[in-house]
């Protein structure tokens, strides 16, 4: 598995799987969220909707992954996940792994060779940075889930500084 870091935008990227950085209601949101679907079109919250009917009733619990269609967006798909939001006073580190943990998983069943990931909970939900880089290297270095690129795509300098920093210095 190839590790790749990307300065830009994630709507715009040529991978198979999109992973975006949800919240559990599934019906879009600002930041990533509101990206992708605005970019994406509204297919993509229509499948959102029937996933939200059919398997979520309750709505996405943090840490999970659920897939839709991409709409308009290069990628063929979009794997949602929800993060933790940050606490001072909770140690979330787990649900924040499993956010990449299981967006892999399910990248493989589906069939995904490249996925794209942002920087889950990094932004409204005010995860620092640099632990939040961490965990998702730590975290999708030792998965084995068969997938042949994972491109992080980060925003901004400070984000992108962050998890290139980490990846040199390891
Ligand atoms: N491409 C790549 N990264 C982006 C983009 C984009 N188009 N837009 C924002 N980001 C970056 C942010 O700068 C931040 O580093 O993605 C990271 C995650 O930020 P958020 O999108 O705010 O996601 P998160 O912190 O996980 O909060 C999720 O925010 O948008 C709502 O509906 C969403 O309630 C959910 C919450």
């Amino acid at each position: 598995m190839k590790i790749t870091f990307v300065k830009g935008d994630i709507t715009e990227q040529d991978v198979d799987a999109i992973v975006n950085a949800a919240n559990h209601t599934l019906l879009g949101g600002g930041g990533v969220d509101g990206a992708i679907h605005r970019r994406g079109g509204p297919e993509i919250l229509a499948e959102c909707q029937k996933l939200r009917k059919e398997k979520y009733p309750d709505g996405l619990p943090t840490g999970q992954a659920a897939a839709t269609t991409a709409g308009r967006l290069k990628a063929r798909w979009v794997i949602h996940t929800v993060g933790p939001t940050y606490a001072e006073s909770k140690d979330k580190s787990q649900l924040l792994a499993d956010c990449f943990r299981k967006s892999l998983q399910l990248a493989e069943e589906l069939g995904a060779a490249t996925v794209a990931f942002p920087a889950i909970s990094t932004g409204v939900y005010r995860w620092p940075l640099d632990d939040a880089a961490r965990i998702a290297l730590e975290t999708v270095r030792a998965s084995d889930a068969r997938v042949d690129e994972v491109r992080f795509v980060l925003f901004d300098q400070p984000a992108y500084e962050a998890f290139t920093a980490l990846a040199r210095s390891d």
